[in-house]
């Protein structure tokens, strides 16, 4: 396998397989000193793949910085964002880049407490962490620092990294105060020490032992100046070939589409790709764009997590708004008002506009729910729908003046939530979240699931 890939063709079946094909990093950084890793990280310009693209380095050197005598490491498992199933297939084939690069970072920050925090549903992915990490032990890596595997909920503000810190700490999937971030307010912390924590995701971590073994010039040496070495990307939806797939940073979207994906799957052209719930809309025009987060943003999208949801033209841009405007109203969860209101009143009148006569405020309504949502917001959720739905309505608006009308075919569509992947078939196995949750979430979070969370300490 290509330097800098991380998912190999068939999984690594052991500790040794990989150290044979990838090298011995965590061995090697930790002869090193913090100091000369974060240069390494921070001259590599690698960005979190957590959706963000924040410069990891600049986040490390943070909390090195930071003179808490007590820090810890934790890795963002959750995937939650609708039509990706990057981190899981790295955890399927390949737990142990992500495991180095988490105990590389605790290296760093002289940490002894790892934590990986992943879906209590992703039984699979647990169960090959459990015997990964068991070979980490085994082989004496883990005698001076302890990780502790995290399951919880299904929510998809588990990701969201202060709720997922409560979720570590047994409160629940609620995002604490914005002026909390995890390096200011890390796990368990007293009012004499905050001991902060270093949140990255699966992918982020598990780039970094190669950039450490292989020198960050090799890494920058893929992709682009933006966004440098390889990318994992998830296709779903209206496409030949669904599936996941690792490739260079800069790729051009098109050629992701019909080199990767065949194309797509009928005869319709594709017609819009969201790239997660958090950007604006990827319209045909601009499907030449090289996938880098400079000029993804350059035509008013991004590359959020590279979960492109491929929508064509047989498909309803108002009912994949509407769809969208539903799932983040219910998963929001209700501790600052204007948030949960503001999406309400979105999602509540992209419904109404597929009952009989709609009034035509309702697009109006539509729009300026989801703008109103983000008010003394303790996270991100609700300005995504204030980007997205709006985007979706500005760029399909003929399509909402028909549904006026009664034009058009507006079939029901359903945003991808996939549970399993069957690479050799290149298929996904999808649930109805909207099965799931029959009501908006509320804070009902109850004691007694804590008894799932620990899924042991190594
Ligand atoms: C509502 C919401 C859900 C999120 N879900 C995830 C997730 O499932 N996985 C993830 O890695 N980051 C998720 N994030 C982003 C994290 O908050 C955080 O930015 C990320 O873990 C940082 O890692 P990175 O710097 O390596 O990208 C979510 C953010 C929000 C606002
Ligand atoms: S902004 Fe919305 S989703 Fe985030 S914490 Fe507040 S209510 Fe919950």
């Amino acid at each position: 396998m290509k330097n800098h890939y991380i998912l190999p063709k068939n999984p690594y079946n052991s500790l040794s397989e990989f150290y044979e094909e990838k090298g011995e990093a965590l061995a090697y950084a930790r002869k090193m000193s913090a100091q000369d890793i974060i240069v390494e990280l921070k001259a590599s310009l690698l960005r979190g793949r957590g959706g963000a693209g924040f410069p990891t380095g600049l986040k490390w050197y943070t909390l090195f910085q930071d003179q808490s005598p007590k820090k810890y490491v934790v890795v963002n498992a959750a995937e939650g964002e609708p039509g990706t199933f990057k981190d899981r297939q790295i955890i399927r084939k390949n737990p142990y880049s992500m495991i180095e690069g988490a105990l590389i970072a605790a290296h760093v920050l002289k940490c002894n407490e790892v934590y990986i925090a992943i879906k209590k549903s992703f039984v699979t992915e647990l169960a090959i962490l459990q015997r990964a990490i068991k070979e980490f032990k085994k082989k004496g890596h883990l005698n001076k620092v302890s990780i502790h595997l995290v399951a919880g909920p299904d929510d998809y503000l588990f990701g969201e990294e202060k709720a997922l810190l409560n979720v570590i700490e047994g409160i629940g999937p609620f995002p604490r105060e914005a002026h909390y971030p995890p390096y200011e307010k890390g796990l368990f912390s007293t009012s004499a020490s905050a001991n902060p924590a270093l949140v990255n995701n699966v992918e982020t971590y598990s780039r970094v032992p190669e950039i450490i073994l292989r020198g960050a010039e090799s890494f920058r040496a893929i992709g682009t100046e933006n966004t440098p070495g390889p990318l994992i990307c998830t296709l779903s939806g209206d496409i030949k070939r669904p599936g996941v797939y690792e490739v260079p940073a800069g790729i051009r979207f098109q050629d992701l589409i019909n080199e990767y994906g065949e194309g797509p799957v009928g005869n319709s052209p594709i017609k819009a790709v969201l790239p997660g719930v958090s950007t604006g809309v990827l319209v045909r025009e601009n499907f030449d764009v090289h996938l880098d987060h400079a000029s993804m943003e350059s035509v008013g999208s991004g590359l959020d997590s590279c979960s492109f949801m491929i929508f064509d033209e047989t498909r309803s841009a108002p009912r994949i708004a509407q769809e969208v405007a539903k799932f983040l109203y219910r998963e929001s969860c209700n501790q600052c008002t204007a948030c949960k209101t503001g999406l309400g009143i979105s999602s509540i009148s992209l419904d109404a506009l597929f009952t009989e006569n709609p009034d035509d405020k309702l697009i109006e309504r539509a729009i300026l729910g989801a703008k109103s949502a983000p008010q003394s917001n303790r996270c991100y959720l609700p300005v995504q729908g204030s980007i997205l739905i709006p985007n979706l309505i500005r760029n399909f608006e003929y399509e909402f003046r028909d549904l006026l009308l009664n034009v058009g075919n507006h079939k029901p569509v359903l945003l991808p939530f996939i549970v399993d992947y069957l690479e050799d078939r290149n298929e996904f196995i999808f649930k109805n979240a909207a099965m799931d949750k029959d009501r908006p979430y509320e804070q009902d979070w109850a004691p007694e699931d804590k008894n799932f969370m620990d899924r042991g300490t190594f």
